[in-house]
Order: structure tokens, then sequence, then C-alpha cells
């Protein structure tokens, strides 16, 4: 039914923490700040990785504020209800996470400096990391399987939209100084390298025992035992249990799931919906 769902021009959020005035209001009255730096994800893209590496690099490593704070209030999601009224008070550089599709985007951001960093994933693991972790919260409507949530991931009616239109709109942004575009597999697979890039965009310089750091820390094992960013703090209005954030943590999980029909079609999907952007922009591919 529609009301499994918020929907607000055409995207359906989540039904718990959002609310149709404040996703409104954000777009056309949130004043964005030249100094501010946006973590711009589709959900299950690797966010909540993108944010504990960001918080380490500007603590240079000092694992204290990630293993002090939860992961939602260092990097507050712009668009759920408790957001708004924090970030607008906060003084000085914010860090703030956001799902929203482009055209919901705070309008101020396109005569701003702030910077962006958009992390894209195949969009089939995607698919399966969203399925496992959607099934556990009382935030979205339920699949009975994966064979209906693929339908629906498919059409775009699941949590934020259809991950195409999503990433479509934001890739035209990719040639912008003040937007790096990164992918969960080339963070995956050299995540040294992928977190100095963020320093050089960012313009923040670490000395190697410090980078060091930030990479043990934000480690699949070390986020994984982190109760700040685990997601173990969720509360069961929101979760039910078992809720785990960090599943499995690898690419080409989907091989597991998907059968080949559906690899097929998923395959066809892909190409129709993604033609006209240059061989080479999704590592996965
Ligand atoms: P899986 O469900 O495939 O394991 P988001 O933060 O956008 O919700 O993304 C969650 C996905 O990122 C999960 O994927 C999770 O395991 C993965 N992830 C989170 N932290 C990670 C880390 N430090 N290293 C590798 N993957 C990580």
């Amino acid at each position: 039914a529609m009301s499994d769902y918020l929907w607000f021009e055409g995207v359906p959020f989540p039904i718990i923490e959002y609310e149709k005035e404040i996703i409104e209001e954000i777009r056309n009255k949130f004043v964005i700040r030249d100094e501010d730096t946006f973590i711009l994800t589709y959900p299950k893209s690797g966010s909540n990785w993108l944010i504990e590496i960001v918080c380490l690099i500007q603590t240079k490593g000092d694992p204290n504020w990630i293993q002090s704070v939860p992961i939602w209030d260092r990097s507050p999601w712009l668009e759920s209800q408790g957001a708004y009224p924090l970030l607008i008070n906060k003084e000085g550089p914010r860090l703030i996470s956001s799902h929203l599709p482009f055209h919901l985007f705070p309008k101020s951001f396109f005569s701003s400096k702030a910077k962006i960093i958009y992390v894209i994933r195949n969009p089939r693991d995607v698919l399966v990391s969203g399925y496992f972790f959607w099934s556990k919260t009382k935030l979205v409507k339920i699949p009975e399987s994966l064979t209906t949530y693929f339908e629906w991931f498919i059409k775009g009616k699941v949590v934020f939209g259809s991950w195409f239109e999503h990433t479509r709109a934001w890739l035209s942004m990719r040639k912008r100084d003040n937007f790096l575009l990164l992918s969960y597999e080339d963070i995956k697979k050299d995540t040294k390298s992928t977190i100095k890039k963020i320093c050089d965009f960012l313009g923040k310089k670490l000395e190697p025992d410090e980078l060091d750091m930030v990479l043990k820390y934000s480690s699949f094992q070390a986020m994984k035992e982190n109760k700040m960013s685990n997601f173990s703090l969720i509360t069961e209005d929101m979760a039910t249990h078992g809720l785990d954030l960090l599943r499995k943590g690898t690419t080409g999980d989907w091989k597991n799931h998907f059968t080949v029909a559906q690899a097929e079609a998923f395959d066809k999907v892909f190409q129709e919906k993604m033609a006209g952007f240059p061989p080479g922009l999704f590592p996965w591919e």
C-alpha cells in the first residue's frame, strides 16, 4: 500500500523520522555553507564506511571521537527529522550525510563551494545489501522474498527511489571541482589510496602513521566492533533484533543470490538505463 512509505514527489521515504514539510524546507531553504562537506549516497553503497573514514581524517586517526559519539550524530542525515535544527545551529565546518536524490537536494548547494563526496556501488550488491538490511527495520515496506525486492528495486519502488535515477542525476556533477566520485569497489580494492584521495580533496595532510590509524579504525572488523558505528544503538521502534550494518562487506555478493534469469534481466536494465556514460566509470561492469 502507498502508506508503507512516506511519498514525496514520487520518491518513497522511510515512514519513521521523515516529514514532507521538512523535506520540502530542506530543498528550498536550507543554507549550505562553503565550508560544508557532504557524504552523498544511494542507501547501502558504503555511506557509513565513508563517514567513518572522513571522521577519522578529521581527527588525524585519533579514534576517540568515533568511539564516543554515534555515527549519525557525527554526520547527521540532512533529510531526517532531527538533523535540521541541529545543523542550522551548528557553527563551523559541518559534516553532513544525505541520500537525497539530486532534484530534492538544497538549491543553495548549486551556488556554493561546499564539497560532495558521492559513493557509488554495484547496484546488484546494493540490492542484496538493502534486501537484508531493510527487512530487519521497521522503516519501510518489507518484501516477502528477494524476488519481490528485485522487482521493486528495478522499478525504483524502494526507499529513496530508483538507483538508476539517483546515480544518473548525481553523476552529472562529476566534473565539478567540489565533487568527488568514489566507488565502493575502488575503496575496497585500495583503501589507502582512497583515503589519500579524500585527504587531497578535503585539503587535509596526514602523516604516514596518522594515515595508518585511519585505515586501522575504519576497517570492517573495527567498525563491526565499534558500537557507535555498527548500528547496535538503534532503538527497537526502528529495527528488529539482528539488524546488522556490517553484514558482509564484500563485492560481488549478488552472485550468491541472483538467479541466472535475474542476472540477465538486471544486465539489460543496467545497459538501458545507464547508456551514455563512458566505459570505465563503473568499475564493476
Ligand atoms: P553489505 O550489506 O554488502 O555487507 P551503507 O552504510 O550505505 O548502509 O552501506 C552498508 C554496506 O557497507 C554494507 O554492505 C556494509 O557491510 C558495508 N560496509 C560498512 N562498513 C564497511 C567497511 N568498513 N568495510 C567494508 N564494507 C563496509
